[in-house]
């Protein structure tokens, strides 16, 4: 029988030294014995195509050292997120994201009484919720698309902001807190500075009352440079055309420019421009499309169809200028 190819093998995962110097600063890691059973499932996968962007990461690492709250602010898809997770891959430490959806209510983050069955009848018992458990295991805790959490909870959580992270289990009877040397941080990510919502593209996002607010650091992340975003797309797409992963670069670079001075309602992302090209490449190379065709299909895709009409004719406009060829 034929052999079926290996599958491609990934970078293996650099050993983790003691310490690193991350954007000029240093700062410690956590080596696998501090970590408890299952921790290291919470350790987010190392990327090797991922770029630190100093901008982002000083304040992230000042952040951790200090055991200060940070608010990333920024547009969608420039990457808040990752960055957090990016630095606890490279540090070895595991992170625990609770995305405001809507569904989640303070007791998932606190804790409840829970009631349970036995033969001798039903008894209640004190269940710590995400946030406890994350206090005692030392995780960091990704506050994921904060200005979609409710005041309730916003208010619930006020507490943990301050020094030592005290956390009151009322219900429980308990206020934890935790212990000096804890390795227990939190971050949040937010598409708005908590001012609720004004432009109609982070529709469900709430006030975040500002003496709340003011208990985070802060820091902006925007869209990466032109050059470094075409690294980062060549470094996923290493078969792309440099070329091609150019004028995607030069689309989206025009396209943010015009949504900065009004011309057009959205921004094109980091990560729709990853699926545009991802797309693009996957019409090269499984369906022999010719790149100009593919590329502009891709843009389509991953970006075009989902857009008010007036944008896409738009975003059409300088895709066409850009790549030439019959558009999408
Ligand atoms: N510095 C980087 N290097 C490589 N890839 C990056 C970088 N920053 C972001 N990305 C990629 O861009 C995509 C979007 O990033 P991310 O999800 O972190 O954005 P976000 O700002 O949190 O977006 P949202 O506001 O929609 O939650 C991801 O696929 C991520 O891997
Ligand atoms: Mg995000």
């Amino acid at each position: 029988m034929p052999k079926s190819p290996a599958p491609p093998r990934r970078p293996k995962r650099p050993e983790i030294p003691p310490a690193l110097t991350v954007a000029g600063i240093d700062i410690d890691t956590v080596g696998p014995d501090s970590l408890q059973e299952g921790d290291s499932d919470l350790v987010p996968a190392w990327d090797p195509d991922y770029i630190l962007e100093p901008d982002v990461m000083e304040p992230l690492v000042l952040a951790a050292n200090l055991d200060v709250p940070i608010m990333l602010v920024g547009p969608m898809g420039a990457g808040k997120t990752t960055s957090i997770e990016a630095l606890a891959a490279l540090i070895g430490q595991p992170c625990l994201r609770i995305t405001f959806n809507g569904d989640v209510r303070a007791a998932d983050l606190v804790g409840s009484k829970e009631v349970f069955q036995t033969d001798q009848g039903p008894y209640t018992e004190w269940q710590d919720g995400l946030i406890p458990r994350a206090l005692d295991r030392q995780w960091w805790v990704i506050l994921d698309e904060y200005d979609a959490c409710p005041s309730k909870i916003t208010f619930v959580l006020q507490s943990l902001l301050e020094p030592g992270h005290p956390l009151t289990l009322t219900r429980g009877n308990k206020i934890m807190r935790a212990p000096s040397g804890s390795r227990f941080r939190i971050f949040a990510t937010s598409n708005t500075v908590g001012g609720g919502e004004e432009t109609g593209l982070f529709t469900g996002t709430v006030q975040i009352n500002k003496s709340h607010l003011s208990r985070f650091a802060g820091v902006r992340v925007g869209y990466m440079a032109r050059e470094r975003e075409e690294i980062v797309l060549q470094g996923k797409f290493p078969q792309a055309n440099p070329a091609m992963i150019k004028k995607v670069v030069s689309v989206a670079v025009e396209v943010r420019n015009a949504f900065g001075i009004g011309s057009c309602s959205v921004p094109i992302a980091l990560r729709q421009t990853i699926l545009w090209v991802r797309a693009a490449e996957r019409l090269i190379q499984g369906c022999s499309f010719q790149p100009i065709t593919a590329y502009q299909r891709g843009l389509a895709f991953a970006v075009g169809s989902l857009m008010d009409p007036r944008d896409r004719q738009f975003v059409q406009g300088v895709a066409q200028r850009v790549f030439g060829g019959p558009g999408w």
